[in-house]
């Protein structure tokens, strides 16, 4: 691992747990934000984190104090634009990202690292703008970034194998598992988890209750948390804005009305609604959310976006699910998972995705 310091640039929700995640780990980061005191507040909040890390007897004192030693907080770019790795973590904006790197460009080192955190965005836009593309990689982390392990390492066009392996070992480094994807709208997490929620959203359109479709989620994919539950921590504005981004992969894609109105109100879910008790309901939930995730895993493994087991450790490590889509289907095997296809593949006129052939070996030597 050859890097020492990263220039971590925007000090709000992810770059302040990114720049935790630094620290914690031995590197220097170097941290910079337009906004007046922000940084400040950015550590001020990690401070808090590090000593409830102590309480918990997670780490010592003198561990902390060490991690507090090694951020850095910069007033100027160019600091920040020649360490060994620069990470942008700036308002999900083409335009101020575009702008920032437009400044950073004469700045860079000759051969340093720059990634960008964005969620939604495409890494060969934001590349096109960097002196030596091959040098641009998306890092992905997951929100909180500083406790949540899975890291997307985004491969762009034009990304060199040898700075790719760079950002690889450097996650590793940072105590992340890193999924190593190409560059592709929603990447891997979020192309099957966002229509997973905006098909929650669906359900409820169509009588299903938050409460039931909940519960069924959490079942059939073992997870912590069900879709609406998810939503409200997240915010409904932000599920909203990546399905709308991936609305450009077609219609499956478009949000939901009720994902609209609430995303654009920006207001949580009332979870309500037991457990159906009739199996009629409780089958059509749980094949409509398997459809919803097995759809877009299916289309972006035909893609060659990821292999299958990276799709897996996605929804382990980042969403927490002890169910995962290729384990899934590979246990239930082709003609089930056909069936369960069906009727998604009809309502939004979708071919069936090639490796659907390959479904119950998805996980096996291809
Ligand atoms: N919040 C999440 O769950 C999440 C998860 C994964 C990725 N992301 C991505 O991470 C990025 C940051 O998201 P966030 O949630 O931390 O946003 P945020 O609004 O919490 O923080 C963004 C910070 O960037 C600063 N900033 C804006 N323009 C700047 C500029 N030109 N130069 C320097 N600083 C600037 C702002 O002052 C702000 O402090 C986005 O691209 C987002 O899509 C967010």
């Amino acid at each position: 691992m050859d890097i020492a310091t990263v220039g971590v640039i925007g000090a709000g929700t992810m770059g302040g747990g990114i720049a935790q995640n630094l620290a914690e780990h031995g590197l220097t980061a170097m941290v910079f934000d337009s906004t007046p005191g922000q940084v400040a507040r950015a550590f001020d909040g990690i401070a808090v984190a590090l000593a409830r890390g102590v309480a918990k007897g997670r780490m010592k004192e003198a561990e902390a104090a060490a991690a507090r030693a090694r951020l850095i907080a910069c007033d100027a770019l160019d600091r920040v634009a020649r360490c060994d790795l620069v990470i942008e973590a700036v308002f999900e904006d083409l335009a101020i990202k575009q702008a920032l790197f437009r400044r950073l460009a004469p700045m860079l080192a000759k051969d340093n690292l720059v990634a960008s955190n964005t969620s939604s965005l495409r890494i060969d836009e934001l590349a096109a703008g960097v002196p030596g593309p091959e040098r641009f990689l998306g890092l992905h982390y997951f929100s909180p970034a500083a406790v949540n392990r899975l890291v997307e390492v985004v491969r762009g066009a034009a990304t060199s194998q040898r700075n790719y392996d760079r950002a690889l070992a450097f996650a590793r480094a940072t105590g992340k598992e890193p999924l190593a994807c190409r560059d592709a709208h929603g990447f891997v997490v979020n192309r099957f988890f966002c229509p997973y929620l905006n098909e929650a959203a669906r359900l409820l359109e169509d009588g299903y209750t938050t409460g039931a479709v909940d519960h069924v989620a959490r079942e059939i994919f073992a997870a912590p948390l069900g879709p609406f539950a998810v939503m409200n921590i997240t915010k409904p504005r932000i599920a909203l804005h990546a399905q709308r981004t991936l609305g450009k992969l077609g219609a499956f894609y478009e949000p939901a009305r009720v994902l609209v109105e609430s995303g654009e109100a920006d207001r949580a879910w009332t979870i309500a609604g037991d457990a159906p008790a009739d199996s009629p309901a409780r089958s059509v939930i749980a094949r409509r959310l398997q459809g919803a995730v097995y759809l877009p895993v299916l289309q972006l493994i035909d893609e060659a976006v990821a292999a299958p087991t990276a799709v897996d450790l996605g929804a382990r490590v980042a969403l927490r699910w002890d169910m995962q889509p290729c384990a899934a289907m590979d246990g239930d095997g082709a003609e089930v998972v056909r069936q369960t296809l069906e009727p998604v593949l009809k309502r939004y006129g979708v071919a069936p995705p090639r490796s659907l052939a390959r479904v119950g070996r998805l996980l096996g030597p291809s």
